[in-house]
């Protein structure tokens, strides 16, 4: 397995939060968002009381979504993944959850690297559903902006690298972004997050693969 594979938001690691570490609630506060079509969806910090939700949302997900998502085929979650990706601190790891009229639509996460408190992974899914209508776009817009509050400058993402889709939403975060390798049909690409949106030209593009700041 390589490097960029390994770090995918959600390999999850040996060691977890110690039981009861974890908060009931996440820091950051319930937002309404309106997709095309007019339709408003509610994007909140996901907590453990959203087991139900979460797992709703995984078993709408198709293979094709999961495959995408994991990077490796996904029929179902460990008791020991369920707890992980619904157990988190909101600091190191917070996951945004879109939800309508109590259904579960889609997640968005980032994991804080451990050795570099600047950069986090990241990860977004829409159940297939709900996908074309905004919610990836909505889900990644709000997870920059709690990670810049919790000292995250940089994401890294790890997809397929014929994953459209997954581009298309970096892409309309309209942030600098750049790719850090390719291996086996894997992209990792890392993007930086900046308070405003930028319009991103090559030039721009230029000068950051260049490690030139701006
Ligand atoms: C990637 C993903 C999260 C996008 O979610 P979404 O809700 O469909 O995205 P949006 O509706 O906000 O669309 C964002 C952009 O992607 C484009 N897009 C969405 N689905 C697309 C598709 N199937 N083919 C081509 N473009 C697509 C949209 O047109 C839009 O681009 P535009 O601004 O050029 O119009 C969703 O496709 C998904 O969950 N995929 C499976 C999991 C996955 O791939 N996760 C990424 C790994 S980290």
């Amino acid at each position: 397995m390589d490097s960029a594979v390994r770090s995918v938001a959600g390999s999850v690691p040996h060691a977890g939060p110690p039981p009861g570490s974890v908060p009931d609630t996440g820091s950051g506060s319930a937002v309404p968002v309106t997709l095309h079509g007019d339709v408003r969806v509610r994007l909140q910090p996901l907590t453990p009381a959203d087991r139900g939700l979460y797992l709703a949302g995984f078993e709408h997900l198709s293979p094709e979504s999961r495959l995408k998502r994991f990077l490796t085929p996904k029929p179902s979650l460990t008791e020991r993944e369920i707890r992980y990706f619904t157990e988190v601190d909101h600091h190191d790891h917070e996951a945004i959850a879109a939800s309508i009229g109590g259904e579960g639509i889609g997640v968005a996460r980032y994991i804080r690297d451990a050795h570099d408190a600047g950069i986090a992974d990241v990860a977004v899914a829409v159940v297939d559903g709900w996908q074309r209508r905004g919610m990836g776009t909505a889900l990644l817009r709000r997870l920059a902006e709690r990670a810049r509050e919790e000292g995250v400058s940089r994401f890294r993402a790890t997809m397929q690298w014929a994953n459209r889709p997954m581009f298309a939403t970096i892409r309309r975060l309209q942030a600098p972004w750049r790719t850090v390798s390719t291996s086996g049909g894997v992209v990792e690409v890392e993007i930086r997050l900046l308070r405003e949106p930028v319009e991103w030209t090559a030039p721009a593009a230029a000068r950051f693969e260049a490690g030139i700041a701006g």
